[in-house]
């Protein structure tokens, strides 16, 4: 029977869980036998009673419990301590950072434990169950909306009222991934107008079906690079772009920030320049600040007033602000991997399936994804 375990988040402000009573329940019922470590639910509302009612055992000894682990489930990536605790052919699936933490992909490799990072499923339709990335982006989206408006000092809609009329919020979102478009449609809900800047061409349409619209940009190529994401623009389009949305910020309220360009940092989108030029009183929600930000003045976690404007950075609003959804459906993207993983009752890694494959951080010893590989390489040379 394989054991499964989920520890407690040990990371500072770190509220999710990897699994919750619903996702223990399924684990159960296909015959896995699982042990949380007590506690491990508290931050994001489960209890104790909440998983053994849901049929598991609760733990009090986190190393012996590893130690008797065949899989082992997280949300952040293990200290090489408690790597070393782990049995040679241990399985730890979780976000486990592959090209920001490498030490803990070094310490996996070397403690012979096999490792999927959430981060590395690939993105397609037959993994869309498992997308971690998009089941937390989304949330993060969601939730910048709802923190710039209690932060505003406007309605956000249109508001008819016995002493006369107040115009709807206006919102720019930058960057319409997962995040952006959850912030258009939150935005649209709370009754704003929204206006959004891409370099995808792609995602007109997208924008426009949310009711938001589209700014346009010169571009003389899309800006599509590799698997759907967006690839890094010269110097003078990003300055022809922060031109163009510059004249939109000057009427603009709130700005909500998402663009990332995968292994670069955050192109810098809102120059103090522009800062400046927005009405005093505007927010600014900038969900990149942990790839070094899309504002210019935003600082991780910390709130900068410039100019009257509020610049709020926010760099893990899933654990911060939401913490219960947040663990729901990163727990359900992880049963959806895990269920590619046993089979009759064994722990199995099909190197055939492509989802398993692309997954793969660490496996017999190694480092198997190439990028974290080379990333390695050149850390130690
Ligand atoms: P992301 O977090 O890497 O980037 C966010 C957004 O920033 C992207 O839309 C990107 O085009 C934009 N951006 C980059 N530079 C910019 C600039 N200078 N100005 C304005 N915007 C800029 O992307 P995310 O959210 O991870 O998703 C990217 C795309 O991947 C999705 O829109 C979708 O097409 C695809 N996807 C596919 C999935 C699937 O098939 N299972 C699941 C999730 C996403």
């Amino acid at each position: 029977m394989v054991k499964l375990f989920i520890p407690k988040e040990r990371r500072a402000g770190e509220t999710r869980v990897a699994a919750t009573p619903e996702s223990v329940k399924h684990f159960v019922e296909d015959g896995l036998e699982v042990i949380v470590e007590a506690g491990a639910g508290l931050r994001s509302s489960f209890s104790d009673l909440d998983y053994s009612g849901a049929g598991a055992a609760i733990a009090t000894d986190r190393t012996d419990t590893l130690g008797r682990a065949d899989l082992v489930l997280v949300v952040n990536p293990p200290e090489a301590s408690e790597v070393a605790a782990l049995r040679t052919d241990a399985v730890v699936i979780g976000f486990l950072a592959p090209y920001d933490n490498l030490e803990a992909a070094r310490s996996l490799a070397e403690g012979n434990v096999t490792s999927l990072a959430m981060e590395l499923v690939p993105r397609i339709s037959r993994a869309q169950s498992m997308d971690a990335l998009s089941s937390q982006a989304s949330i993060a989206g969601y939730k910048a909306v709802l923190l710039a408006a209690t932060r505003l000092g406007k309605y956000f809609p249109l508001m008819m009222t016995a002493a006369g009329t107040i115009k709807p919020a206006r919102v720019v979102v930058m960057g319409a991934g997962v995040a952006g478009l959850q912030a258009i449609a939150t935005a649209k809900r709370l009754g704003a107008i929204v206006e959004v800047s891409d370099i995808r061409p792609v995602v007109k349409e997208q924008v426009e079906s949310l009711g938001g619209k589209f700014i346009e940009l010169p571009l003389e190529e899309s800006g599509e690079g590799k698997g759907g994401y967006a690839k890094e623009m010269t110097p003078e389009f990003l300055a022809k772009q922060r031109e163009i949305v510059k004249k939109r910020l000057t009427v603009a309220d709130v700005a909500i920030t998402t663009a990332l360009i995968p292994g670069r940092p955050a192109p810098k989108l809102i120059g103090k320049d522009m800062v400046e030029g927005m009405p005093a009183g505007s927010v600014i929600v900038d969900l990149a600040v942990a790839q070094g930000g899309n504002c210019e003045l935003s600082k991780a976690d910390e709130e900068v007033v410039h100019n009257d404007v509020l610049i709020l950075g926010p760099s893990n609003l899933p654990a911060s602000s939401m913490p219960r959804d947040s663990s729901v459906l990163f727990a359900r993207n992880l049963r959806a991997l895990v269920k590619l993983l046993v089979k009759e009752g064994k722990l199995e890694i099909d190197m055939e399936d492509e989802v398993v494959a692309g997954s793969l951080l660490t496996h017999q010893g190694k480092v198997i994804n190439e990028r974290t590989a080379s990333l390695l390489e050149g850390s130690s040379s």
